[in-house]
């Protein structure tokens, strides 16, 4: 966690002292704001990022309880502790229940107490930031996966009621061909099952390794080397580069890539530049490819569950490939952005947390 920036508030000069002093024994390395003044907290959470807020629970001006519930309101995630007088412990723990982080009874307070009260806030809250960003994503995408689940299994059932009829009539070429369809579309939900059981597993946290990330592209190619070569395709991999990351995630992230190019691409002779190259505490991957490129307007959409800018008939696919690359470089604190020129080609570029003092480890 970085260093922590409090916000102490209390009404009492010398209150407010106490506590500063005992939050720098208790974080001798955090940043303090204070104020006397409860009107000013709104003000200052607005114009500062702060990461927990200490807030005395009898301030006449403005209680605190009331201060609490407004923080709450315009910083759903802004971990708020209110520190209660003698007798106050009931209220708070109400309070408690109505979204206040927590309370440290004033009496009680001591450098450890008021140390293991912060840091827990912060990470609960930190921990409550993600659990929600997870739960929007996955309905976001429980709502894309329901329609995307519904077009295959309606063809299903056409096809095999079709199918049925075929039969009955002694149509032997017509059933072939629905059966064939049939099939076809049973593929694809299977492909939509595979994939989505591989996007919830990119919810799991990593254990960052080291990983050359020139390595993990010769295995990618390496594991494609059959379809590569049926499309008489080719794939540059220049510069290398040592990551902190996962070399499964990276692979997945390379693989999607580079079948993309090749399959969004018309090119007599499909051509994959997977350039690697670090700058600061970055590493870039650029993947180019010489296909159809992509419009303009359509560069984020196509990160989006289930987006796909053309029908199953044109080019096959389920439409999750760049959401899970983008997810699974999220999860090792990189990101992936796109630039394409329509008709010239797409480049994709991927940036991940650079390895430091990989000669030092290595020796
Ligand atoms: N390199 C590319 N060149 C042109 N269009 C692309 C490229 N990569 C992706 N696209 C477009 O973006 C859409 C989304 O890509 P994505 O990889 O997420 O799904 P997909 O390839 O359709 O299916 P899959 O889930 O099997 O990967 C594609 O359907 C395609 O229209
Ligand atoms: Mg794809």
């Amino acid at each position: 966690m970085s260093v922590p920036n409090l916000l102490l508030v209390d009404d009492d000069p010398f209150a407010l002292e106490l506590q500063v002093h005992l939050a720098q024994q208790a974080i001798p390395d955090c940043s303090i704001q204070t104020t006397d003044d409860p009107a000013e907290v709104e003000g200052m959470c607005a114009t500062s990022a702060f990461d927990c807020v200490l807030l005395d629970y009898d301030m006449p001006a403005l209680d605190g309880l009331t201060l609490a519930g407004r923080l709450r309101t315009d910083h759903p995630y802004l971990p708020v502790i209110l520190c209660t007088g003698a007798g106050d412990e009931l209220l708070a723990t109400k309070a408690l229940q109505g979204g206040l982080t927590d309370y440290i009874p004033k009496s009680a307070i001591s450098a450890p107490a008021l140390r293991r009260t912060v840091l827990h806030a912060i990470e609960s809250a930190s921990n409550a930031r993600v659990i929600d960003a997870q739960r929007r994503e996955l309905e976001g995408f429980a709502f894309a996966l329901a329609h995307d689940f519904k077009q295959p299994l309606r063809q299903i059932t056409t096809f095999a009621n079709l199918a049925i009829q075929n039969f009955e009539n002694d149509q032997k070429e017509d059933a072939r061909r629905h059966l064939a369809f049939l099939s076809s579309s049973a593929r694809r939900l299977s492909a939509l099952v595979d994939m989505m059981s591989q996007y919830t597993l990119l919810n799991k946290p990593i254990e960052p390794e080291l990983i050359r990330v020139g390595s993990v592209a010769d295995g990618v190619q390496e594991s494609l080397s059959t379809y590569i070569s049926d499309l008489n395709g080719v794939v540059d991999v220049s510069g290398d580069a040592f990551i902190q990351g996962s070399g499964v995630f990276l692979h997945q992230i390379l693989q999607n890539l580079v079948v993309n190019g090749f399959k969004y691409n018309g090119s007599s002779q499909p051509r994959i530049k997977i350039d690697i190259s670090s700058k600061g505490d970055v590493c870039s991957i650029k993947v180019r490819d010489n296909g159809i490129g992509i419009g303009q307007e359509y560069l984020e959409q196509v990160f989006k569950p289930l987006a796909r800018l053309h029908t199953s008939a044109e080019y096959s696919g389920t439409g999750l490939g760049l959401t899970m690359a983008r997810k699974a470089a999220a999860a090792q604190g990189g990101t992936i952005t796109c630039r394409s020129e329509l008709g010239i080609g797409s480049e994709f570029v991927v940036r991940l947390p650079l390895a430091i003092n990989v000669e030092a480890r290595a020796a």
